[in-house]
């Protein structure tokens, strides 16, 4: 479903704080998500096994990956790019669809620790909404990446058998 335009205009009025407190946010995001899944950190292969204490660049990335949501939420075609970026880079590490709501639990949180005063009742909401429409994105680009994998290895599996 698409966002209303309340919502969207609830994003842009909060994207330069968000952006200010941004890694704040993914910080503490990691924080709560690891203290509460700690299985999770087995995926981030290439950021948080590596840097244990602080995920290296990972809490910046997903930092602006989030502001630049924010900042284009009435213009999503110009994220085309980085969206399939991302898509490969969950596949690659096999994040799954019923992952997201974990996160998206997490972040709201982290914004709300984040924000303070200014996440007010109907900011949460707008940023709940905003979520998890990035998240339907996302899941069906990921949706995609795995049935095109599976074909991929029915196809090699079905020629080693002639
Ligand atoms: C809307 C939600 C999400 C957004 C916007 C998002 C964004 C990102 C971004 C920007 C990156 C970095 C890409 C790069 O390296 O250039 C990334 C990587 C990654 N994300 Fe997400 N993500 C989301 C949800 C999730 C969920 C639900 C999981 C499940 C645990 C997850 C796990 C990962 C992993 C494992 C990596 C790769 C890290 C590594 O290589 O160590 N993400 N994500």
């Amino acid at each position: 479903m698409a966002l209303s335009e309340e919502t969207k205009a609830i994003i842009k009025a909060t994207a330069p704080a968000v952006k200010e407190h941004g890694k704040a946010i993914t910080s503490r995001m990691y924080d709560i998500a690891f203290t509460a899944r700690p299985e999770f950190k087995r995926f981030f292969v290439n950021t948080w096994m590596k840097h244990p204490i602080d995920g290296g660049p990972q809490p910046a990335r997903l930092a602006e990956a989030v502001c630049a949501y924010a900042l284009n939420i009435d213009k999503l075609d110009a994220l085309e790019g980085p969206l399939a970026h991302i898509a490969h880079k969950h596949t690659d590490t096999r994040v799954i669809a019923e992952q997201y709501p974990v996160i998206g639990a997490c972040l709201l949180q982290a914004i709300k620790d984040v924000l303070g005063d200014a996440a007010t009742d109907e900011v949460m909401a707008a940023w709940g909404e905003a979520y998890e429409f990035l998240a339907d994105v996302l899941i069906e680009k990921e949706k995609a990446i795995y049935q095109q994998e599976d074909a991929e290895m029915l196809a090699k599996a079905r020629a080693g058998g002639d």
